[in-house]
């Protein structure tokens, strides 16, 4: 569909690279006074408004007062039929499960029901500004389809897939190697590549799924071109012992998906919390990548992160809120925390550093940087405008800031759905605040 050329402007900014490669300065490009220039859904050029301004004649200008335009964030790791249980009573992750989650996930089996929570979430989603998210679902297809069905009336760019789970869950909740693996590839042939969705092969983790699903499912994630796979990965010290116990021909927990071949380009593995050097290695050396998912900390540790050191072995890291176990549905946040889990370690995050985590640097950790994380031309036109007036305290913060670095910093500890005055996906707006 060819929509009109549209120009936005305020103040811009974007990433370029990851500052720990390419050092702060290169990282990313700001425009004080910038124009985006979008059409057709994608993004013509970003430059200065002093340069661009008198080649837009004829086209519509949309201007931003106290704002700065950056691309959409991207959540690499989140459940939606979760949505309604955000904020229960920790305890332990098993616990946790077995108490909230397989109990809320039960009501998946009704598309109606699947469908409302759909909207609801995409609809928390973009007040948030993150227009492209990796998505689990639950392990009835039908919930997979209601969310793709939603996801494709607002033309965004999603990641999801059926979760497999046939063993150490409630018998209302599992389904067989044989079903799991039928579901996912009539979900795969209905849904993947069509417009701007993808599918991702999801078992939920080692413990859920017998070595017979987990054969079927590295089966599965090599059947089709540019397939994702999407699990959860040690998070827990308990969870460890557990699929040690499970599998004990296995050297470790990745040790386990490496045997059933589901790690590679394209896998993301949520959590990563306790990985040792050969682990961080092996990821580093498949393409794999690891969610850092600082939110999720309801049970104490599950937002923990070794970020250096996965960097040190060239691991793709996304940013992930891991909404239900994680507590907001902002990235904001999820930076607001990240900042907290470097400084627990004694490390820091550079402002700029967090813009690409939530940005470019997770679009690589999805293979999507060539549509997707800034705005090189060509790229899909899905931007937010954050208000530097969202709140009297934001509003009065800024006014005392420096530098561009300060109002950056603040924006990430201040600012929640709040900031987000309007999201676009593919030049479209799909949320505005007010
Ligand atoms: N491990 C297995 N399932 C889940 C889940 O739903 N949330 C989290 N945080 N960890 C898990
Ligand atoms: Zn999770």
């Amino acid at each position: 569909m060819s929509s009109p050329a549209k120009a936005y402007r305020a103040s811009i900014l974007h990433s370029l690279g990851d500052p720990a490669v390419v050092g702060i300065e290169q990282s990313y490009e700001y425009f004080e006074d910038g124009i985006l220039l979008v059409e057709d859904g994608r993004v013509v050029k970003v430059g200065h408004a002093a340069d661009l301004l008198d080649k837009l004649k004829g086209i519509e200008i949309v201007e931003y007062h106290d704002a700065l335009i950056t691309p959409g964030f991207i959540d690499t790791h989140i459940h939606y039929p979760q949505t309604g249980m955000i904020a229960s009573y920790g305890e332990q992750l098993l616990d946790w499960l077995n108490t909230y989650t397989f109990p809320t996930e039960q009501q998946f089996a009704d598309k109606a029901h699947a469908a409302d929570v759909a909207g609801i979430f995409l609809k928390e989603l973009l007040r948030n500004g993150t227009t492209t998210a990796l998505v689990f679902g639950s392990v009835h297809k039908q919930s997979v389809d209601a969310f793709f069905e939603a996801s494709e009336a607002l033309n965004l760019r999603m990641i999801a897939g059926k979760v497999l789970m046939d063993r150490n869950a409630p018998d209302y909740l599992t389904d067989t190697a044989e079903s799991g693996y039928a579901d996912s590839k009539e979900l795969i042939k209905r849904w993947h590549g069509k417009g701007r969705l993808h599918y991702a092969v999801t078992p939920r983790f080692a413990p859920t799924s017998t070595p017979d699903q987990l054969e079927l499912a590295g089966k599965l994630y090599h059947e089709f071109p540019d397939l994702y796979m999407h699990t959860h990965l040690s998070e827990n010290l308990k969870e460890i012992d557990w699929v040690k116990a499970l599998f004990p021909e296995r050297t470790g927990y990745l040790d386990v998906y490496d045997h059933y071949k589901l790690i590679g380009a394209r896998s993301v593995f949520a959590h990563g919390v306790h990985l040792c050097d050969d682990e961080c290695k092996r990821l580093g050396e498949t393409g794999s990548a690891v969610a850092f998912c600082p939110t999720s900390n309801l049970f104490l540790g599950s937002g923990l992160f070794n970020l250096n050191k996965l960097e040190q072995h060239g691991v793709r890291v996304g940013l992930g809120t891991d909404v239900g176990a994680g507590t907001s549905f902002s990235q904001l946040q999820s930076l607001n925390e990240a900042y907290k889990v470097m400084q627990l370690q004694g490390n820091k995050l550079d402002p700029f550093k967090s813009l690409y985590l939530a940005t470019l640097g997770s679009a690589n950790a999805l293979y999507l940087d060539d549509k997707i994380g800034n705005f090189a031309s060509g790229k899909d036109a899905d931007f937010i405008v954050l208000d530097y007036k969202a709140t009297p305290l934001i509003d009065y913060r800024m006014q005392q800031a420096k530098s561009l670095e300060e109002k950056l910093f603040a924006l990430t500890i201040l600012g929640d759905d709040r900031a987000v005055k309007e999201t676009f996906a593919a030049g479209q707006s799909v949320h505005r605040r007010d």
